[in-house]
């Protein structure tokens, strides 16, 4: 192995001492990330006290992941990351994508449904909501038997993970479409909520000046053998941080009018989903 001769060299040895790396996508990747980082501290000739600083950050949103919230789940979504990756891997035919980021709550064995069941299970007041949609193939046919995997926050903004007035799975449920490919669920509507701020990742958002409301959306995991899983979220269009969302999930096609029945008073959501072909693989759950 060479020696150091200058700061470049250690990139050259670094990278040698990395070429026997059997698995060839992993070479190309830790590779990848070795020159970027390298990259950065030179480009910004990283002090060491900033350096530190770092490392502290790393190690704090390992700390600060427990049973209820996912902070370095958090962190990827607030540098954008998250959005990135869920929208290059589900480009849809324009360029959009269908997709948006998981986020940190999504829990795994939520309840199966019955057809219009209603998933709101703890009396919380709130407005009624019904949320009706169809889920199609890309060429436009209905899929039936898929399973719509859907969550979504209290009307205070709250997720039933970090509200103990809340029952355990409450405003989560699993539906299965029908011959036409639809599905419909009953529930009470969503508010925005900030992204959790008592962490590494709050403190960042203070420093940058950001705020941390997420506007108010619907969760959907939308499977089926056969179909890439689609993991999504529809935003309330009503919402005034549509254009600032602290996790840059929303895109123009996941804008969703959430509209109020003027007779009934009851908000009424409509979204078709359109699923792409390919392996059903589902992400680890970031939360138990
Ligand atoms: C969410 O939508 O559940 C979420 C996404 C990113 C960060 C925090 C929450
Ligand atoms: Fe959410």
């Amino acid at each position: 192995m060479a020696l150091i001769t200058s700061p470049e060299s250690i990139l050259e040895i670094t990278l040698a001492a990395m070429q026997g790396t059997e698995d060839q996508r992993l070479k190309t990747l830790i590779t990848s990330l070795t020159k970027h980082l390298h990259q950065f501290v030179l480009e910004n000739q990283l002090t060491e006290l900033e350096f530190e600083r770092a490392l502290q950050f790393i190690v704090g949103i390992g700390q600060a992941t427990g049973k209820n919230t996912n902070e370095v789940v958090l962190a990827a979504d607030i540098l954008g990351v998250s959005s990135l990756v869920s929208t290059i891997n589900n480009l849809d035919l324009d360029g959009g994508s269908y997709a948006a980021l998981l986020g940190p709550f999504w829990r795994k064995n939520a309840p199966l449904c019955a057809w219009g069941e209603n998933i709101s299970r703890t009396d919380l007041g709130g407005q009624s909501m019904e949320v009706r949609g169809r889920i199609l193939d890309e060429s436009k046919m209905p899929v039936a038997d898929a399973i719509v995997d859907v969550w979504h926050s209290s009307p205070v903004g709250f997720y039933e993970n970090q509200d103990e007035r809340q029952e355990d799975m409450n405003l989560r449920g699993r539906f299965k479409t029908n011959q036409e490919g639809d599905f419909f669920f009953t529930t009470i509507r969503p508010s925005g909520y900030p992204v959790p701020t008592n962490g590494p990742c709050g403190e960042l958002l203070r420093a940058q000046r950001r705020h941390p409301n997420r506007p108010a959306h619907i969760h959907f995991m939308i499977s089926k053998p056969g179909y890439k899983v689609l993991i999504t979220q529809v935003f309330d269009s009503v919402d005034e941080n549509l254009e600032s969302d602290p996790v840059f999930g929303v895109s123009k096609q996941l804008v969703g009018e959430y509209l109020t029945d003027s007779v009934s008073g009851i908000c009424q959501l409509n979204h078709s989903f359109v699923l792409q072909a390919g392996e059903m693989i589902f992400p680890a759950p970031p939360i138990p």
